[in-house]
């Protein structure tokens, strides 16, 4: 997918000084200097206008589906769905080809075709809508000799406190824009389009920094403080078409992906007693610049051999980065999470954390063995309590007169 978002060398100050920039077809910011007059007669500094990102649109159509590889928007719903008693082969068809019609239309900022409030579609804000497959729907469409091995629930990890209310579904919808009205108004146009055919399961509601509060593509905080994002294979590169574009196994799924969703709570009460050193030496980076132990800025690559003065390595091999990096870039994951913020329970403690959500080819040959490695032994589990599991199989895009899962269900 082509994605209309600025490189990341294209800083703000350059967008808000240069004029204006066609972005994907449309006027994505421009530089006014207003000409208001201060109080003393003589003409006022140059103040520039904000841009206005609300018009940006994300190609539906293509060989991948869209919110994979499109640089992270600012809010995300995640929402599983059980399929009802009786649906089957034919009526899935019918679902995905009326999500697929309507998906199409939002995310170019049309109607959806029964829309009842036709003027919220108007700004798609980077919409962009991503179908799932949960291990159900393989059997209720009586196509489970196709449903990859790994596509199914996680074995348990001793870390887990998972919860119903957060876990399983057959089919997902990822809907993710820079504006949370776009986004609440395509989740409720999606699910009547879902309505004879399934139920909701979970809604999981995400957010990242709102859009233009820093430059594009710098890695973003999460709620723990961290810079979190560093080493992710760059969207575009060998190293992320490697790991995340099925290329092999059943062919109704090349050009697509798999995704594991983990709700995880942070616990920040206790993240809050841990002093900066401690918490650094958890993760094995700076907390500051995000820089590894051993470097002194953010894309150094750590060093995984080096020693102190007692012998022992800068990085504990216990850290987060250590027990998560894999040297194989076959067997990466590319991580898009999103942090949650619930409102506090009665007693006042805080429940936040992250929608998890990691895309790779392969769940049992990718996203398993690290997630195994961080259980066993990772300092960050003192923090981190995962609540929440599901695993999806996401098909490839469509063209303009296909729609999402015919290589599958047709
Ligand atoms: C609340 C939970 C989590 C938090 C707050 C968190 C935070 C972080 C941070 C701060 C980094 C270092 C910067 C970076 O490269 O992004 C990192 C790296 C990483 N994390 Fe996590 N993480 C969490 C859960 C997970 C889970 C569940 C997995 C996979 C099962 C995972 C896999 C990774 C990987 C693969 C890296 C890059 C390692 C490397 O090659 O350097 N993380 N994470």
């Amino acid at each position: 997918m082509t994605d209309p978002t600025p490189p990341a060398s294209v800083s703000r100050r350059r967008l808000l000084t240069g004029g204006a920039l066609t972005v994907g077809g449309a006027v994505a910011g421009a530089a006014v200097a207003h000409g208001a007059t201060g109080g003393g007669g003589g003409p006022a500094p140059a103040t520039a206008a904000p841009l206005v990102y609300g018009d940006q649109t994300v190609p539906f159509h293509g060989v991948h589906q869209a919110g994979i590889d499109t640089p992270a928007q600012a809010h995300a719903a995640f929402v599983a769905f059980d399929l009802v008693p009786g649906v089957d082969r034919a009526a899935l068809g019918r679902m995905m080809r009326l999500l697929t019609d309507d998906a199409a239309r939002l995310t170019q900022g049309r109607p959806a075709l029964a829309d009842t409030e036709p003027d919220l579609a108007a700004l798609p804000a980077r919409l962009t809508i991503t179908f799932g497959f949960g291990p159900r729907f393989f059997a209720a469409a009586g196509l489970d000799a196709l449903r990859p091995e790994s596509v199914a629930p996680l074995p348990a990890f001793a870390i887990d406190r998972l919860e119903e209310r957060w876990s399983g579904g057959d089919l997902l919808i990822q809907v993710c824009a820079d504006d949370p009205l776009t986004v609440t108004h395509t989740q409720r146009m999606l699910l009547k389009d879902t309505l004879a055919f399934a139920r909701p399961r979970w809604t999981q509601r995400g957010f990242r920094r709102g859009r233009g509060t820093q430059d594009d593509g710098v890695t973003q905080r999460n709620v723990m403080g961290q810079l979190d994002g560093t080493r992710n294979p760059p969207p575009g590169s060998p190293e992320f078409d490697g790991a995340v574009w099925v290329d092999s196994g059943p062919s109704w799924l090349r050009g697509g992906t798999t995704l594991v969703v983990r709700r995880i709570r942070a616990e920040m009460e206790k993240w809050d007693a841990v002093d900066t050193a401690g918490k650094e030496f958890a993760v094995g980076r700076r907390l500051d610049t995000g820089a590894p132990l051993t470097g002194s800025h953010e894309r150094d690559l750590p060093d995984y051999a080096a020693t102190n003065e007692l012998g022992l390595t800068v990085i504990s091999e216990a850290s987060h980065i250590a027990r998560a990096h894999v040297d194989d870039d076959r067997q990466r994951i590319f991580r898009r999470p999103y942090n949650y913020d619930e409102p506090p329970g009665p007693d006042g403690r805080p429940d936040m954390g992250l929608v998890f959500a990691a895309y790779q080819r392969d769940v049992g040959a990718q996203f398993l063995p690290i997630q195994r490695n961080l259980a066993e032994a990772d300092l960050m589990n003192d923090w981190i309590t995962p609540t929440g599991s599901a695993v999806f199989a996401v098909p490839p895009g469509c063209a303009e007169d296909g729609w999402i899962g015919e290589t599958l269900l047709s």
